[in-house]
């Protein structure tokens, strides 16, 4: 039995679906007020709780095998990002779980100081790596399913908006492929105790992204591209009145101001380990807008 939490997110719930696809069980921590719907018909077993509750955390980790953590924090780092996966990871070792798959996030080694994910995830890589539990940590860059949003609507009206530097680089990875990634790991013995980043094929500079849409779509990209001291500034004035919103977006800000992509090597590496053939941006959002 596998325990997904984040199992309503957008990689959690394409675990969810592979696992179901695979007649794998599989149950799901979702909250009352998500949409389990989907994972509910596929046959995955539903668990109806708070991460933020440890009570929650103790009765579903009971009876299971493997545990995948995908969840994100909403509105709460601490709460969620970091203390719900060390929660999880003492409950891990207390029922004598076989394997932890820990989603993490690229570039999370580079000590960015105003990030509060960031921090959290490194925190909490640094306790799952020295509980003794096999473990596998994944630390992808972006996700592509973030980009169907905005290429929904450019397919629209040929828009794309691109905060701060188009040269910047990153390799945006297929949530789907992410997905096979992490049930895989539990069972590969080149993937036990090792920490992996994880990317799409291609390096692309964010100025490629609507280029790729353009192709797809058959539209000449119309790119609005404010610097990002715009956000710096909105950034400060909403700190007057939610310092809390105003950390938050330390996290975006580190995102949209870096670079996170995978070597050529990284991706070889990850090809052979787990046997797949890594999809392209172009490819996935061709698949899922059915162009
Ligand atoms: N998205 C990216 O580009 C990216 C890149 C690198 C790493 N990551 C990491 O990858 C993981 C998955 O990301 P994602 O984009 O799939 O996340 P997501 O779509 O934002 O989903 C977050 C999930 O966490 C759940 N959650 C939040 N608070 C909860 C609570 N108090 N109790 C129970 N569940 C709670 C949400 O449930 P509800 O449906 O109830 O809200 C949802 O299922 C995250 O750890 C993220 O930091 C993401």
């Amino acid at each position: 039995m596998f325990l997904v939490t984040g199992a309503t997110g957008s990689l959690g719930r394409r675990i969810v679906r592979q696992l179901r696809d695979q007649e794998t069980p599989v149950r799901s921590f979702v909250r009352l007020f998500s949409d389990y719907s989907e994972l509910e018909y596929r046959g995955s077993e539903i668990f109806i709780g708070d991460l933020k509750h440890d009570q929650d955390l103790a009765k579903a980790t009971q009876g299971v095998d493997y545990i995948i953590s995908t969840h994100g924090s909403g509105d709460d780092t601490q709460a969620l990002d970091y203390r719900a996966n060390i929660q999880l990871i003492d409950l891990a070792k207390e029922n004598g779980i076989k394997h932890f798959v820990y989603i993490s996030v690229l570039g999370v080694d580079r000590g960015y100081t105003d990030a509060p994910v960031f921090k959290a995830k490194r925190e909490v890589e640094k306790y799952l790596i020295t509980s003794g539990l096999n473990y596998t940590i994944l630390r992808p860059s972006g996700f592509a399913n973030n980009l169907l949003p905005l290429a929904e609507r450019f397919r629209e009206n040929g828009i794309y908006l691109l905060i701060g530097d188009p040269k910047n680089r990153s390799s945006i990875v297929s949530t789907d492929d992410l997905a096979t990634i992490a049930i895989a790991s539990v069972n590969l013995e080149g993937a036990k105790n090792q920490i992996f980043p994880v990317g799409g094929p291609q390096i692309l500079t964010r100025g490629e992204i609507p280029e790729i849409f353009g192709r797809i779509f058959q539209k000449e990209p119309i790119i609005i591209n404010p610097p990002l001291f715009i956000l710096d500034g909105v950034r400060s004035g909403l700190g007057l009145f939610n310092p809390q919103l105003q950390r938050s977006l330390g996290t975006l800000r580190t995102l949209l101001a870096n670079e996170f992509f995978c070597t050529p090597e990284e991706i070889s590496q990850i090809e052979a380990i787990y046997d797949l053939k890594l999809e392209s941006l172009e490819s996935f959002i061709s698949r899922y807008l059915g162009t």
